[in-house]
């Protein structure tokens, strides 16, 4: 493959047996299981009918179990989407109103408007305050995207109460500094793992490898159609509870299974003994899910395979490839480049779309949305320039088990002429 030298290269325009390489997978994989879903889609109704129920039925039950020992976590409880696994997070760890919870200013909204939404209640008096979480924006390391121990403890004070870990794009934030001041500072860990099934992270103190969402006290799984693993109808995620919890742990479980079902801790339909939302997850994407789990290892590998392809393309030219931490394994839920200059993005940019590769719109910094960037929401920013010199020079390349070689190949060779 020859390496143009200059950015004014232009790339020729795809021919007319080369099909569109979508950004994202999730339409492929829908139509590779079309004809399992539609038998499994069949049995639920068909059960539905005899029960009247399909949610939280058997398969969810199976898939919190499934979930439960692929993570080797002390709880895995089904919710209806990634943001109400942060939300629930959130609620349920009982912060007191006022308190602080800091978070990379470079993820997916969600994770900032969950902290937004979630009650804040008061441990004296048990009251529950809307709006009682401020999230405290922190920079992103600049290699890994993920966040920056060091901004962490810059923001600390008196009103911090939790972090939340964003394993941004497939890999895993670097979590032994986060404990290690967690555990300073009394703080709760929550794990944002909406896009980083089966990423691993080895603790440097014990070489123990944990899976994502198993380190902190809690995680909070996506399992959206287009996550590496994911439901292909309705949204749908998954809150785990981990041993660092301690004694809270068997109330916390029984919480979150209520908070999921409108506060109802027994069996009568209408007593509501704890607070709760309508957030239950369906039997049909439990079963989608829990199929998919079967396969999460293998599908990363291929994502590994791909973006180690892609990575290898790029070598010598002025982007620079993904970094993998050591000892963490990355899920590529993503791979992004980063570009040296914004032109430089938007050349390669034009280029993929001259090839037939569809580009994804990549994400922007929180606090820098219109709610935050005018005051209306609380939120307190302390550090963000790394993030927003990163986030406006990467670009989202196509990296999904389903892309086909041709495809892979056509990839390459518009990443390689990178100037
Ligand atoms: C980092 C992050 N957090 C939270 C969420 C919210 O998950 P959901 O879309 O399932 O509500 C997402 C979804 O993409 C995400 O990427």
């Amino acid at each position: 493959m020859s390496r143009s030298a200059s950015y004014a290269h232009t790339a020729t325009a795809p021919s007319a047996a080369q099909s569109l390489i979508p950004a994202q997978g999730n339409g492929r994989r829908l139509q590779q299981r079309l004809s399992i879903l539609q038998q499994e889609v069949a049995e639920i109704v068909t059960e539905a009918a005899e029960t009247g129920n399909h949610t939280n039925g058997p398969r969810v039950q199976a898939l919190e179990e499934a979930f439960k020992g692929y993570l080797k976590v002390a709880d895995a409880i089904a919710v209806n989407s990634g943001s109400s696994a942060l939300r629930a997070a959130c609620e349920l760890l009982r912060l007191p109103p006022g308190s602080e919870i800091i978070i990379p200013a470079y993820t997916f909204i969600m994770t900032a408007y969950s902290v937004n939404d979630a009650f804040a209640v008061d441990p004296q008096s048990g009251t529950f305050t809307k709006g009682g979480l401020t999230p405290v924006f922190v920079d992103i390391d600049p290699q890994t995207y993920t966040l920056d121990p060091a901004s962490v403890r810059e923001a600390l004070s008196e009103r911090t109460a939790a972090i939340i870990a964003v394993h941004m794009l497939g890999q895993m934030a670097d979590m032994r500094p986060l404990l290690d001041l967690a555990d300073e500072y009394r703080l709760f860990v929550i794990e944002d793992a909406a896009q980083a099934h089966g990423a691993t992270y080895c603790d440097p103190r014990t070489n123990h490898i944990y899976a994502a969402g198993s380190m902190g006290d809690c995680g909070c799984f996506s399992l959206s159609d287009v996550k590496n693993i994911g439901s292909m109808g309705s949204d749908a995620g998954l809150l785990t509870l981990t041993t660092r919890l301690g004694s809270r742990l068997p109330s916390l479980s029984a919480e979150a299974r209520a908070w999921r079902n409108t506060g109802r801790l027994g069996r009568h339909r209408y007593e509501h003994q704890t607070w709760g939302i309508r957030a239950r997850m369906d039997e049909y994407s439990a079963a989608e899910c829990l199929a998919q789990l079967r396969s999460l290892d293998r599908w990363v590998a291929r994502r590994q395979q791909i973006a180690a392809r892609y990575s290898a393309a790029l070598a010598g030219t002025s982007f620079t490839a993904p970094y993998i931490a050591p000892g963490r394994r990355h899920a590529f839920f993503n791979y992004m480049v980063k570009a040296p200059t914004l032109e430089a993005r938007h050349l390669l940019e034009s280029r993929l779309r001259a090839a037939g590769i569809q580009v994804a719109d990549t994400y922007s910094v929180v606090p820098d949305q219109p709610l935050y960037r005018q005051g209306l929401l609380p939120c307190r920013i302390v550090a963000a320039e790394r993030a927003r010199e990163i986030a406006q020079l990467l670009v989202a390349i196509p990296c999904y088990p389903e892309l086909r070689e041709e495809e892979i190949a056509r990839i390459e060779e518009v990443l390689s002429h990178c100037p």
